[in-house]
């Protein structure tokens, strides 16, 4: 199969094309969107990650193009209109699991480093500054956490937070008998964010989730508490976070994810004036920490991505059975 490569990155074409099961691919730095869509003619495939763009606009010029399939290197699919791909007739096949543990460990990361403040101290000391003044911490065990989605990241988390010692309470609208029998409580989602000292996001984006976190549900922390969103962002109305930082009533903030990164993140912007006026703000706090969308970046989580990327165009190629294939 013929396939177009979106939102190319060195370390992208690396795993692709050490797993490439023999098809023919041509990469594109860009983020796939309606002004560049025309590169598609004559290709059978494209292959996008989390911030290309197939609304239904794109999708009618994929199908006039003669492309007949998404793959989506991501397990996300909130940038993909289901119904309009449904429409046109083209398959959407994820990748609905790759190493779960990478972006559960690095929330974890992300919690550690604005709690013990390790990246300040760094700094710090290659001034020669050994001072303690303002690192103070606090201890993760016996500490209240939520988590809010309890699908595979939620779950590779949980596993994590029991190491710590953490009282962990959970929000899914599907909770997990697993780890009920295993010892997580669920609450509702006011119950569980009022009750915890970190709360992190691990839900999907979708019509219900978007902006769940906003100036409501922000007078249900717990002053001073902790938010987490490796998950996406859209789940956080960012100018309400703002505010909740600025009084106080949020005491950390640690993003992974951000609802405007498109025109951000995977990008070295350092010799540019940023316009997004949000996100300069965000930056100016000292307790918040963001970084760039790299939850799911490991060498494993790169390999499975690859390797099960293939092995969705193999069967859909040779008309197999298409599990991780997405339907409206
Ligand atoms: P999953 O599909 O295994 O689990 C999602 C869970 O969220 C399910 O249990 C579902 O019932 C629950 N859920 C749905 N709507 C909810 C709501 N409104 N409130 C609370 N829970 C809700 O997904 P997985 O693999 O655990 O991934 C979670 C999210 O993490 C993905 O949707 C994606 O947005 C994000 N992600 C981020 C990455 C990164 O690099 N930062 C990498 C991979 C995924």
């Amino acid at each position: 199969m013929k396939i177009a490569v979106f939102s190319t990155c060195v370390y992208d074409k690396d795993f692709l094309e050490k797993y490439n099961t023999g098809h023919e691919l041509v990469y594109f730095e860009q983020a796939l969107n309606f002004e560049n869509v025309g590169l598609t003619k004559g290709f059978d495939a494209v292959c996008l990650f989390v911030n290309d763009k197939a609304n239904a606009k794109v999708l009618d010029e994929l199908k006039e193009n003669g492309v007949a399939l998404v793959l989506l290197r991501c397990a996300g699919f909130n940038n993909i209109d289901l119904e309009a791909a449904e429409e046109v007739g083209i398959r959407i096949l994820r990748v609905p699991a790759y190493s779960p543990e990478a972006v559960a460990e690095h929330t974890l990361a992300m919690i550690l480093t604005l709690n013990r403040k390790t990246h300040k101290a760094y700094n710090r000391i290659r001034e020669g500054n050994f001072s303690l003044e303002s690192l103070m911490g606090f201890n993760l065990n016996g500490c209240k956490v939520a988590l809010i989605g309890t699908g595979n990241i939620g779950k590779a988390f949980y596993k994590i937070l029991k190491g710590f010692g953490c009282n962990v309470v959970a929000f899914d609208p599907y909770p997990d008998q697993h780890l009920i029998a295993e010892g997580l409580s669920y609450a509702s989602l006011e119950d569980t964010l009022c009750e915890a000292e970190i709360v992190s996001l691990h839900c999907p984006l979708s019509d219900h989730s978007f902006h769940m976190i906003n100036e409501q549900t922000l007078k249900f922390f717990k002053k001073g508490a902790m938010l987490i969103n490796t998950s996406r962002g859209g789940l956080v109305n960012t100018p309400d976070v703002i505010q909740a930082l600025k009084s106080g009533q949020l005491g950390y903030l640690g993003l992974d994810v951000y609802e405007q990164e498109s025109a951000l993140f995977f990008l070295d912007l350092s010799g540019e004036v940023i316009q997004d006026d949000l996100i300069t703000r965000l930056i100016s706090f000292p307790n918040v920490l963001i970084t760039s969308h790299q939850g799911f970046f490991t060498r494993e989580a790169m390999q499975q991505i690859a390797e099960i990327t293939f092995a969705n165009a193999d069967a859909f190629v040779k008309g197999a059975a298409m599990p991780n294939e997405i339907k409206p």
